[in-house]
């Protein structure tokens, strides 16, 4: 396996490749792999000619500095993972100062606003952060085909407009979220939660499934106080955020008119850890 830690290598290998294949494809990820990343890069292998994961904890897209610092980082774990799908994977890893040189700041893009809403409302400058460094791996690896993961939806979102804005080529293709036999999303800040916790945590997805099941019947405002009390009948959990959006555009749900394409997007708080889950509902 090739592991590539700064950009002139990076450049050098991309440049060859190139000559020889437009069909590179990317996997952007932070690391600390799980069967989520595993699925992405498994299609990415049987979808590209060449394949590139990156593995980078990305400082701009936190806001909390404790958030950063905890992040889970096991690159050779990660390593063996990817091998048990292809041994030719290429690994791009490279040092915060290689990315940011000595200015360690976001880009300001203009998402219409898709980038203040749900995640982006509770993380101020985060999708500012997600946008920099995807951008930054697109202009470098050129790839063709790139890879997200369902479970931060509005993050495909964001994705979607980068791609629109500058590099109409690249085709966004995106997964399915992985889950565990508890119903949990699976997440690299998973490992952060109790046993106990995590013997809890399907209560997250069975509410998605509830309000899934009651989205005809059901007034918004119920089914936002049933979620509350769902989520918070377990002492360690704290809804953060539970919202009705269209699935497209994330628009603001319109009681009105249900026959949109809605999506429940949730946050719950578990011992101070925070797990985000989405569902088509209709
Ligand atoms: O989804 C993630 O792991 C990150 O937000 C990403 C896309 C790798 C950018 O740092």
């Amino acid at each position: 396996m090739i592991i590539v830690k700064n950009i002139s290598d990076l450049n050098n290998i991309i440049s060859n490749q190139s000559s020889k294949t437009s069909n590179i494809g990317l996997v952007p990820t932070m690391g600390s792999l799980h069967d989520g990343h595993l699925a992405l890069i498994r299609d990415a292998n049987k979808k590209c000619d060449i394949v590139w994961v990156s593995i980078f904890v990305n400082p701009t897209q936190f806001n909390d500095l404790n958030d950063y610092n905890s992040y889970p980082n096991e690159l050779e774990n990660d390593i063996k993972k990817i091998r048990t799908i292809s041994s030719k994977i290429y690994v791009f890893y490279p040092s915060v100062s290689e990315i940011y040189n000595n200015g360690v700041s976001s880009e300001k893009f203009n998402f219409n606003d898709l980038d203040k809403v749900l995640e982006g409302k509770h993380r101020p400058g985060h999708f500012n952060g997600v946008a920099t460094i995807v951008k930054k791996l697109f202009k470098t690896i050129k790839p063709l085909k790139v890879f997200f993961g369902e479970k931060d939806f509005q993050q495909t979102i964001i994705v979607r407009e980068i791609i629109n804005s500058y590099f109409p080529k690249i085709t966004l293709i995106t997964c399915p979220t992985i889950r565990n036999n508890y119903g949990l999303a699976l997440s690299s800040r998973n490992k952060l939660i109790s046993k106990k916790a995590l013997n809890n945590s399907g209560i997250i997805f069975e509410t998605l499934l509830f309000v899934k099941n009651n989205f005809v019947k059901t007034s918004y405002k119920q089914l936002k106080k049933s979620v509350k009390q769902k989520i918070e009948d377990i002492s360690t959990f704290k809804l953060d955020y539970f919202e009705i959006r269209e699935s497209e555009t994330l628009n603001p749900y319109d009681e009105n008119n249900k026959k949109k394409s809605y999506r429940a997007f949730i946050c719950v708080k578990v011992e101070g850890i925070r797990l985000i889950d989405n569902l088509l509902i209709n």
